[in-house]
């Protein structure tokens, strides 16, 4: 087994870039307010050349195997445009139960298996943890593509860019989180990266989808001032970032749970008469009816602009930790 925080051997010649060069992803505990520039700078550098021209040689010649064990519409498909505008190449495992997973092979083997193939791994699954130990057992660098109700790193870091690239700074934001805080695992990265920014954060919720207390606690240690409520209206007003979570009906036990909560919190054009007009709307997506399409066209509404952040802040992660930035 390897040390998890750093893939040894990496092939010689390669150009070093920076800190993340040979380095696994698996929690934005890893990161630093430096780290977060520097992926920023080039996740810049990767939107210009987007427009600019498009797709380029980059990472052409290297591979990226995009392993998905729960569904996934953006992570998955903007890895793969990632890479393809990199020039480099994808192997597809989005299915895995066309893969020898179904067969009872163990995801230490499945990984061992892709890196003889891959430069580099993105993983998604639904335990825990999984990311980390797939990463004891590999030399290619893991990317945790979100591991069950844990962590989703590279959703984070998506998530402070279009912050950052919205409203034009990060410090000393008032950032609402609304829905399911216990099982989100974007919120449990997001809270914990906005610990380096000074962060107010208010957590809204149900009482049975509130934000874990190990969180929180960790969270308050990092000296955020936090603040939990059941209802919006009260914050609302003084919200820099709302930031709406979908309630995960796959991680519900009992389905009367789910549908008791499920349409908790609705955004609508009315909710926003409240809200300030420099802030701005945000969700991981997918959304299953927490915000009405009505307020789409608001022009605080983040939400998509976010996903194709997501883009250029995948390509600076992949050139980073292919070491090519
Ligand atoms: N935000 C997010 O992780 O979306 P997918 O589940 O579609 O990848």
């Amino acid at each position: 087994m390897t040390n998890p925080q750093r893939a040894p051997h990496l092939p010689l010649g390669e150009k070093r870039g920076g800190r993340l060069y040979g380095q696994h992803i698996l929690s934005v505990k890893q990161f630093s307010r430096e780290d977060i520039e520097a992926i920023f700078v080039i996740a810049e550098e990767m939107r210009t050349m987007v427009e600019r021209v498009g797709t380029f040689d980059l990472l052409k010649g290297k591979l990226l195997a995009s392993l998905f064990y729960e569904p996934s519409t953006r992570t998955s498909s903007s890895f793969t445009a990632a890479m393809e505008r990199l020039g480099g190449s994808v192997i597809p495992i989005s299915e895995v139960r066309y893969s020898s997973v179904s067969k009872g092979e163990s995801l230490p083997d499945t990984v061992r298996t892709l890196e003889c193939y891959s430069d580099v791994i993105v993983l998604r699954h639904p335990e825990v943890g999984a990311a980390a130990t797939a990463a004891r057992y590999v030399r290619k660098p893991i990317i945790n593509a979100g591991d069950g109700i844990g962590e989703h790193p590279t959703q984070a870091l998506l998530d402070l860019f279009t912050i950052r690239e919205e409203l034009g700074n990060l410090d000393g934001l008032t950032v609402t989180m609304l829905g399911d805080l216990k099982n989100g695992r974007t919120v449990h990265s997001l809270s914990r990266l906005l610990t380096l920014f000074h962060a107010r954060i208010n957590l809204v919720s149900p009482e049975m989808l509130r934000m874990p207390p190990e969180i929180m606690e960790e969270l308050a240690a990092k000296g955020v001032t936090l603040s939990e409520h059941r209802e919006l209206e009260s914050v609302l007003p003084n919200t820099d970032v709302l930031y709406v979570t979908r309630v995960q009906k796959e991680r519900f036990a009992d389905e009367a749970d789910y549908l008791a909560h499920k349409d908790a919190y609705v955004i609508t054009p009315a909710t926003l008469t409240q809200a300030k007009q420099k802030m701005i709307v945000m969700h991981p997506l997918p959304r299953v009816g927490e915000i009405s399409m009505d307020v789409d066209d608001d022009p605080r509404a983040a939400y998509f602009r976010q996903m194709e952040y997501g883009l250029y802040v995948r390509m600076a992660l992949l050139a980073m930790v292919l070491g090519k930035a």
